[in-house]
Parts: C-alpha cells; structure tokens; sequence
C-alpha cells in the first residue's frame, strides 16, 4: 500500500493549492491512500463542513486536525457525521466529540489512520503515550496497517513517539511545526519516521501568517494580530510512504516539496 500525505493546509492559499496540485501528485505517485492535516484550513484557524468537503472531492480519503480543531464553531455541528475526519485521539474521552481513528478499506486490507497530539509546550492533554498504547493493541486485532499523525510542538517528543511505536505501527509522520524536517527514514523495527511533513500554502509567511505582525511581536513583546498569508508565492508539502500489505512494516519514506524553488515534475 502506497499512501500519500498532505502536511498543514494553512488558510485559501493552501486550499487552492491543494485543488491544484493534489490531482498531479495523485497521478505521479498512484496513492491508495490520501491523508491531509487540515487543522489550518480555516483561515489559519480550524475547518468548515465545506471545506472538509472540498478536500474530498479534491480526492483526500481522511482529514486529521490537531490543536485548533475547535477554533472554528462550525466543527462542533458537524463532526460527529464526518466520517472521513479525525481529531486528536487524546483528548478527554468522555466529553470530547468526534473520533481519533478512523479505518480505511483498500480492496483486501484496511489501513488504520489516527490523530494524536502532544503535550509538550501545548495543551495539556490526556497522556498520547499510553493512549497510543491503547489504540495499537486494539487496532492491530483488525490491521497492521497504521499511520499515526502525531500534532506536536518538540522534535523530542516527536521522536520519542517515533521510537516508542517502532515495530508496533506502519508509520509515525509528525505535523504541526510547519516546517519540512530532513529526517524521514525507516527505524529499525520497520516504522517510517518523520519529525515534520511541513505546511503547504503560502511560502513567504512565518508558518502562514504575515510576517510584520509576527516580527513585530517579537520585537515589541506586545501582542499583534496574527492573520494568514493570502495572496503571493505558495508551496505544497508532502510525504510519500510504502508499506508492505502483509506486514505493515513500511518499506520506504519519502518528502517533498512543490514550490517555485522546487517545481512540480511529472
Ligand atoms: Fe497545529
């Protein structure tokens, strides 16, 4: 099974570019299946139904978000019926709506997605670690096909997690940074790892937003509106992963990029 990964669509210009270069990547690379983080979509700020729906139809098979899930009220109206869209796992369980996992059937196999986030220098949430523990022993009763999206700020925590589901899981893909890390690799016990996929949407923002409010905060220390990035240069990224259907264990990892720098080739 091959899988394709979308890293954070930040505001418009992520979403057009994704409507754009999606179909191309989907042809070179022939995914069975499409993940994409959506947790920017918005604005910069969480996701509609509309757009949830336009990814779909943009051809994504699952939508994973992370910590601005909630910041856009719409969510709260139609999570529980998107059936192709995951939050993070650990948030509380009984008060939290919408779901961490989601499977997805490819002819004969079905490949387990799940969304998990951090702690580390972000909301405190439930432990990932013995929530991913959890979920594993019981994902693996139906599939050892499993791609974890892992929503965090550190690279230590990143790797941790990496290395704590090595053998046990297809893949630990990191998200949230926004910034493409030059570490994909298999690990060991057969887990593709990567510290950051990167963003895709504007390319000449500060992790999306304008720059001169972002400057200026930390010049001054005083706060400054944050807005998202809408017209300019943009860029796509992505990672490419091949798992082995009988196994789980993944075969190969590969990032990459589509911007002016690095244009989309055939
Ligand atoms: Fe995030």
């Amino acid at each position: 099974m091959r899988l394709l990964f979308v890293g954070d669509v930040v505001g418009s210009m992520g979403r057009d570019t994704v409507t754009e270069y999606l179909p191309k990547l989907k042809k070179k690379y022939r995914p069975q299946v499409t993940i994409l983080n959506g947790e920017n979509a918005a604005a910069g700020r969480g996701i509609t139904e509309k757009i949830y729906k336009k990814f779909l139809q943009d051809g994504v098979d699952v939508v994973t978000l992370g910590n601005h899930t909630w910041d856009n009220r719409d969510i709260f109206e139609f999570i529980d019926d998107a059936k192709k869209m995951i939050r993070p796992a650990n948030f509380p369980e009984t008060t939290t709506p919408g779901k961490g996992i989601v499977y997805v059937k490819v002819n004969a196999v079905e490949l387990a997605v799940i969304n998990l986030q951090g702690r580390t220098f972000m909301v405190d949430l439930d432990d990932p670690f013995k929530k991913i523990e959890e979920m594993v022993e019981e994902a693996r009763k139906r599939t050892p096909l499993i791609f974890v999206d892992f929503h965090a700020e550190t690279t230590s925590e990143k790797q941790a997690m990496g290395w704590f589901l090595d053998g046990h899981v297809s893949a630990v893909v990191g998200t949230h940074t926004h910034v493409q890390t030059n570490d994909a690799h298999v690990l060991p016990g057969g887990t593709a790892y990567l510290t950051d996929v990167g963003m895709t949407g504007p390319y000449d923002g500060i992790l999306g937003m304008k720059r001169d409010a972002v400057i200026g905060k930390f010049r001054t220390a005083l706060p400054h509106r944050f807005e998202v990035v809408e017209q300019g240069r943009s860029n796509l990224s992505y990672c490419v992963i091949e798992l082995d259907d009988q196994t789980g264990k993944a075969k190969s990892i590969q990032v990459g990029q589509v911007n002016e720098d690095t244009p989309f080739k055939d």
